[in-house]
C-alpha cells in the first residue's frame, strides 16, 4: 500500500512511519518542522534528542531505499499539497499534521490564530486534493476525545441516537470542546464530514485519547527514537509526570486532580491506526473512532507515576498546582470505544511497564530534562492569557494557482 504521512517529523508522525515501513508499505511524508520550531519558541527541547530530518531520512533510505521519500512543505499552501497528493497517489493519508497542543493555543490571540489557521485550512487543502486527484483514497484523520469535552452524559462513538419531538433520528454526538486547539478538531470534523457527504470521499475521524510512551518495537535504536515534550504546553500529562519524576520535581496536578480522560501506549495507537489503514470504510463513509485504551483520572495517574519512581529510587513527591486551565476537576466520565475493538485491536502494553520504560529512557536524559525544569510550570493562564511569549506571525493564505 502506499502510505502519506502528513506530519512525519512529529511524535506520532515518526513512530507511525517506522511501523508502516516495517509492514513492506510504501511511505511518503511531509512536515513543516512547526512542532520543533514552536517547542523552541517557548524555550524547551525535547527531552529524548532526536536527528534533523536529513539525518532521519538517510537512515530509512539505507534500510528501506526508495520505499520511504519525504517533502518539506506546508499544507497550508494548497499548491505543496496538491503537488504532493497529485504524484504520490496515496491509498491512505494520515493526517497528523496540526498544531497539536491546548495550552498553545490558548497563550494569546496571535497563538488561537496561528492554530486554527494551520488546522482548519491545511484540512482544507488535504480534502480538495484528495477530491481532485485521489477521491479513492482513505482519509485518516487525527482529531481528539477532547472534541466531546466532559459532558454529564456516556460518550458516544461519533454518533447518537435521539427522539425529539416524536422523531427518532442519528445524529453527530455534541462537541463541547475545551480549548481553542479543540474546537479547531471540532471545525475540523465537521468539513471532513462534510466532504464526505458532498464528494464521497472516505474517512475515519479519530477521536484519540491522550498517548504516552519513548517507545515502539521499531524504536530500538537511539536514532530511531521520536521526540519527547515534557514542558507546560507541549508535555502532555503522563509523559510531563515522568519527567518530573526522573529529576526530583514534584509531580504537578492541576486543580483537584479528578480530570478523567482516555489514554493509550504510543505502541497501541500506531497498532490502531494500522488497523484502520487496513480496514477502510466504505465509499462515501464518514467513520468515527473513539481510539483510546484505559480511562484514567490525572490524581490517580500521579499516584501510579510515583508509586513505579519510588520502586526505582527516584523519591517523587506530588504536588497540587492552582488549575491554569478552565475545566471542570471532578466529573462523570465514561465513554464508548468499542469499533477498534470490532476490527481486532488489543491493547499490547501495560501501562505500569510503560512508565517504567519512560523513567528509564529519561534517565539517560536527566540533564536535558533539568536545565529546562522551569518550562514543566510555566503557566499559560487559560482565562487571562499569558503575556511572556511573544506574538506569533499567521501564515499568509497561499491559494492554488492552477
Ligand atoms: N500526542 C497525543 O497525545 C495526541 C492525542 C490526541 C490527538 N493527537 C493528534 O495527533 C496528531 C499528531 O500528534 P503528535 O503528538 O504527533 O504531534 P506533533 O506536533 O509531534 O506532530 C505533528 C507534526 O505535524 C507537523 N505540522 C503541523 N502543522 C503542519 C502543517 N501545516 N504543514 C506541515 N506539517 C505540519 C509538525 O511539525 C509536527 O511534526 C495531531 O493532530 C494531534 O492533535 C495527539
Amino acid at each position: 500500500m502506499k502510505i502519506l504521512i502528513l506530519g512525519l517529523d512529529g511524535y506520532i508522525g515518526w513512530s507511525l512511519a517506522l511501523h508502516q515501513l516495517s509492514l513492506g508499505n510504501e511511505v511518503c511524508g511531509i512536515d513543516n518542522f512547526s512542532r520543533r520550531k514552536s517547542v523552541e519558541e517557548i524555550g524547551s527541547w525535547s527531552a529524548i534528542p532526536i536527528l534533523p530530518i536529513e539525518k532521519r531520512m538517510n537512515i530509512l533510505q539505507k534500510e528501506y531505499g526508495d520505499k520511504i521519500t519525504f517533502h518539506a512543505g506546508d499544507l497550508v499552501d494548497s499548491n505543496f499539497t496538491n503537488d504532493v497528493i497529485g504524484k504520490f497517489k496515496p491509498d491512505a493519508i494520515i493526517h497528523l499534521a496540526e498544531q497539536p497542543s491546548a495550552p498553545y493555543s490558548m497563550i494569546d490571540q496571535s497563538h488561537t490564530l496561528y492554530t486554527q489557521y494551520n488546522n482548519v485550512m491545511g484540512t482544507l487543502n488535504v480534502i480538495y486534493a484528495m477530491k481532485n486527484y485521489v477521491p479513492k483514497s482513505h482519509l485518516i484523520k487525527l482529531g481528539t476525545m477532547g472534541e466531546y469535552g466532559t459532558p454529564d452524559l456516556e460518550i458516544a462513538e461519533g454518533f447518537m441516537e435521539v427522539e425529539f419531538r416524536g422523531k427518532k433520528a442519528t445524529i453527530p454526538y455534541p462537541r463541547f470542546a475545551g480549548s481553542w486547539y479543540h474546537w479547531s478538531k471540532v471545525h475540523d470534523s465537521n468539513n471532513v464530514a462534510f466532504a464526505c457527504k458532498l464528494w464521497g470521499l472516505s474517512s475515519t475521524d479519530i477521536m484519540q485519547g491522550i498517548v504516552y510512551g519513548t517507545r515502539t518495537a521499531e524504536i530500538t535504536d537511539p536514532n530511531k527514537h521520536t521526540r519527547f515534550d515534557f514542558d507546560e504546553i507541549f508535555g502532555t500529562v503522563i509523559n510531563r509526570y515522568c519527567a518530573q519524576a526522573v529529576i526530583g520535581h514534584p509531580l504537578t496536578v492541576y486543580g483537584k486532580g479528578g480530570q478523567t480522560r482516555g489514554f493509550l501506549a504510543l505502541e497501541d495507537s500506531i497498532q490502531c491506526m494500522s488497523i484502520l489503514i487496513e480496514n477502510p470504510p466504505e465509499k462515501g463513509e464518514y467513520r468515527v473512532i473513539n481510539q483510546f485504551d484505559q480511562q484514567y483520572q490525572v490524581s490517580e495517574l500521579a499516584e501510579r507515576v510515583k508509586r513505579i519512581a519510588d520502586k526505582k529510587g527516584l523519591d517523587a513527591t506530588i504536588q497540587q498546582l492552582e488549575n491554569p486551565r478552565v475545566e471542570k476537576e471532578e466529573h462523570y466520565y465514561k465513554a464508548d470505544h468499542e469499533q477498534l475493538k470490532k476490527l481486532g485491536f488489543r491493547a499490547t502494553r501495560h501501562i505500569d511497564d510503560e512508565i517504567g520504560i519512560m523513567l528509564d529512557d529519561l534517565t539517560s536524559h536527566e540533564d536535558r530534562i533539568r536545565t529546562k525544569k522551569d518550562q514543566m510550570t510555566k503557566q499559560v493562564k487559560w482565562r487571562d492569557g499569558s503575556s511572556t511569549i511573544k506574538q506569533r506571525i499567521v501564515n499568509p493564505l497561499i491559494l492554488p494557482t492552477d
